[in-house]
C-alpha cells in the first residue's frame, strides 16, 4: 500500500506545488521509490511543472487526453476511470531530454473548479438518511478509489491541493494517510496554521461519524499531521535570519518541536529560474540562469526529501 500525503495550505503561494513535485523527485531519484503525483488545482500548476506547458496543452486540448477532470466526469455517470488510461507515465521530466522512469502523474483540467460545484450540488436520494450518508462518502471517496485501484504499483502518493478545503481538497484529505503543511515564515502565514490542523481535526471526526452512520466495514482512517516544511526562508550567516527564525521559533513552541521539519527551503531566484524551463531544481546544471542558487536550493531540498522520507512512515 502506497502512503498517501495531501500537501495543503489554504494560503496561496507558499510552495505547495513546487514542495508536491520536488518531493517526488526526490524519493524517486534519492530512495528509488515509485511515486504517483495527483495535481488537484484547477491552476494547473503542478502539470506544467512536470510535463512541460506545451505537453501539457498537446495532450490536454489537442488530443482531450484524460485528467482528473475524466476520474470525476466518469464518477457523475456512475462509472470508475481507468487508472491505466488517466495516469501518465515516464513523462515528469527530470532535465533536459530525461524523465523519472518511477513518477506518475495524473494532470488536472481547468474545469475542475466547475466541477467541485457539480460535486457539491449533487443530491442523490436513498431509502434512508443512512445510505445518503454513503452516496456523500461516495462523492468523497473519488480521489481514494482510483489510489486504492493502483495501491501495488507505487510506494507514495503525493497529492497537490489547491488553496481551498471545496470537495476536490475534500477528497484528497479523505484519501490520505498524512496532511503535510508547506508554509512561509512570515506573520500571516503562521497566524493560519493553527487554524489548517483545527479544521483537519474536524474533518476527521466528521468522516469518522459518517463512516460509521453509514455502516461502512471497518472504521474510518485518520488523516495525520506529516508536519510543517518552511519554505522561501531567507538566511543570514548560516541560518534563518533573525525575523523568520523568530516566527519558526514560535510556531515550534505552540505546535511543539516534532510538528516542524527541522530542514527547510531558501528563498531564491534558482527554483523559479527552474520553474521557467519546466525542470525541478535538481536539474540546476541545466538552467539558463541562476544555477549557483538552484544549486544551493537543490542541496536544501534534498535534505527536505530526506527527513519527509525519515518521518513519514
Ligand atoms: N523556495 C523558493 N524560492 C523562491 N521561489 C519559490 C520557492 N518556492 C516556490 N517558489 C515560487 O513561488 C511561487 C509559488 O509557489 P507554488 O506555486 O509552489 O506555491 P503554491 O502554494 O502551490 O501556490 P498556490 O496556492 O497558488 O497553489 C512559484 O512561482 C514558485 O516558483
Ligand atoms: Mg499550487
Amino acid at each position: 500500500m502506497p502512503i498517501v500525503v495531501s500537501m495543503i495550505n489554504w494560503k496561496g503561494g507558499v510552495g505547495k506545488t513546487s514542495l508536491t513535485l520536488h518531493l517526488a523527485a526526490g524519493l524517486a531519484s534519492r530512495h528509488s521509490k515509485r511515486v504517483l503525483l495527483i495535481d488537484l488545482d484547477a491552476q494547473c500548476n503542478l502539470s506544467f511543472l512536470a510535463v512541460g506547458l506545451s505537453a501539457y496543452v498537446s495532450h490536454t486540448y489537442t488530443n482531450n487526453g484524460p485528467t482528473l477532470k475524466t476520474v470525476f466526469d466518469e464518477y457523475f455517470d456512475r462509472k470508475q476511470a481507468n487508472p491505466d488510461d488517466v495516469i501518465l507515465k515516464q513523462q515528469v521530466r527530470a532535465r533536459a531530454g530525461k524523465v523519472y522512469t518511477k513518477v506518475g502523474i495524473v494532470l488536472s483540467h481547468q474545469e475542475l473548479t466547475l466541477l467541485d460545484m457539480k460535486l457539491a450540488r449533487e443530491k442523490r436520494s436513498g431509502k434512508d438518511h443512512r445510505e445518503e450518508t454513503g452516496f456523500e462518502i461516495d462523492k468523497l471517496s473519488v480521489i481514494k478509489n482510483i489510489i486504492d485501484r493502483v495501491a501495488d504499483e507505487y510506494d507514495y502518493v503525493l497529492l497537490d491541493c489547491p488553496p481551498n478545503v471545496n470537495l476536490v481538497t475534500q477528497n484528497a484529505f479523505f484519501a490520505s494517510d498524512y496532511y503535510v503543511v508547506p508554509a512561509i515564515p512570515d506573520f500571516l502565514s503562521t497566524v493560519g496554521i493553527s487554524q489548517i490542523t483545527k479544521y483537519m481535526d474536524q474533518f476527521n471526526q466528521d468522516y469518522r461519524s459518517m463512516w460509521a452512520y453509514a455502516g461502512l466495514p471497518g472504521t474510518y482512517v485518520e488523516t495525520k499531521f506529516g508536519g510543517i516544511i518552511f519554505n522561501m526562508v531567507d538566511e543570514y550567516g548560516g541560518g534563518p535570519k533573525s525575523g523568520h527564525q523568530q516566527i519558526m521559533t514560535s510556531v515550534t513552541s505552540q505546535l511543539g518541536s516534532s510538528a516542524i521539519f527541522e530542514n527547510y527551503v531558501t528563498d531564491g531566484d534558482g527554483m523559479s529560474a527552474a520553474a521557467q524551463v519546466n525542470l525541478p531544481v535538481f536539474a540546476f546544471s541545466d538552467l539558463p540562469r541562476s544555477q549557483p542558487n538552484a544549486e544551493k536550493q537543490a542541496t536544501y531540498m534534498e535534505r527536505v526529501v530526506d527527513e519527509f522520507f525519515n518521518r513519514i512512515v
